[in-house]
């Protein structure tokens, strides 16, 4: 365990955790919109910002990619570690504009309009999307391409995303809505990711409730894959 002071309190935590964990582990809200609990850490949106003296030296830095040091002071709520995240606030609400999980967030932090032009397509290049699919399914179905203003999120060489099962993973976990599913019959369209699947209706309902890219995937990646007819119900008549 180690014992670092967060605006001037003393908080004990396992070696290992970041200054964003602990914080949060202890009822400490700092905004934060790439981080996720069971991704790795990208340090992408870069409102997380806080205040961090080790070593007689301040920096302002990332709290979901710093970890919780031995001795560290933390200051998450310093005029440097406000007009620091109003500016990224600003900007990601540039970038998706009328997304309402950005807006809430903005209002949160007394933002209500934002002094750079919205030149947003929604995406506000988090990366919760990418690896959601590579940590969490292991599809590795899409990619960061291109670099600074022209970085997007896309399949690999912009043509369909072959490796994406369709599970939406990605269409849940994005903060903006930049990701939609479409189901239209007996086939589920990702339009971003150029894909189309073909669906498994459920034996007992009809409802088409799943993909047969998912079940192949599931079939292949599991150490002990359910029976096949497993996939003949939908999980709400199984
Ligand atoms: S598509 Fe959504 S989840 Fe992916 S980077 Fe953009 S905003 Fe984040
Ligand atoms: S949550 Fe830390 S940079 Fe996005």
């Amino acid at each position: 365990m180690i014992t670092l002071w967060i605006d001037d309190k003393q908080y004990e935590a396992a070696e290992g955790r970041t200054i964003l964990q602990v914080a949060l582990d202890n009822g400490i809200q700092i905004p934060h919109l790439c981080y996720h609990e069971n991704l790795s850490s990208f340090g992408g949106c870069r409102l997380c910002q806080v205040e961090v003296t080790r070593d007689n030296k301040t920096v302002l830095t990332t709290s979901c990619t710093y970890p919780a040091m031995d001795g560290i002071i933390v200051r998450t709520d310093t005029p440097k570690v406000k007009k620091a995240r109003r500016f990224v606030m600003e900007l990601l609400l540039s970038l998706a504009p009328d997304a309402p999980k950005i807006q809430d967030l903005a209002q949160e932090m007394g933002i209500v309009a934002t002094r750079f032009t919205p030149a947003g397509d929604n995406c506000i290049r988090c990366g919760l999307c990418v690896r959601a699919c590579d940590e969490l399914v292991g599809a590795h179905a899409i990619t960061f391409a291109h670099r600074g203003a022209q970085r997007m999120v896309e399949p690999p060489f912009a043509e369909e995303a072959e490796n994406c099962i369709g599970c939406g993973t990605c269409v849940q976990i994005c903060p903006t809505g930049f990701i939609s599913m479409e189901e239209q019959g007996m086939e589920r369209k990702i339009g971003k990711w150029k894909r189309t699947l073909k669906m498994k209706a459920c034996a007992k309902c009809g409802r088409p409730f799943i993909s047969f890219a998912e079940i192949a995937f599931i079939m292949d990646k599991v150490k002990n894959p359910p029976p096949a007819d497993w996939f003949d119900y939908c999980s709400d008549c199984r």
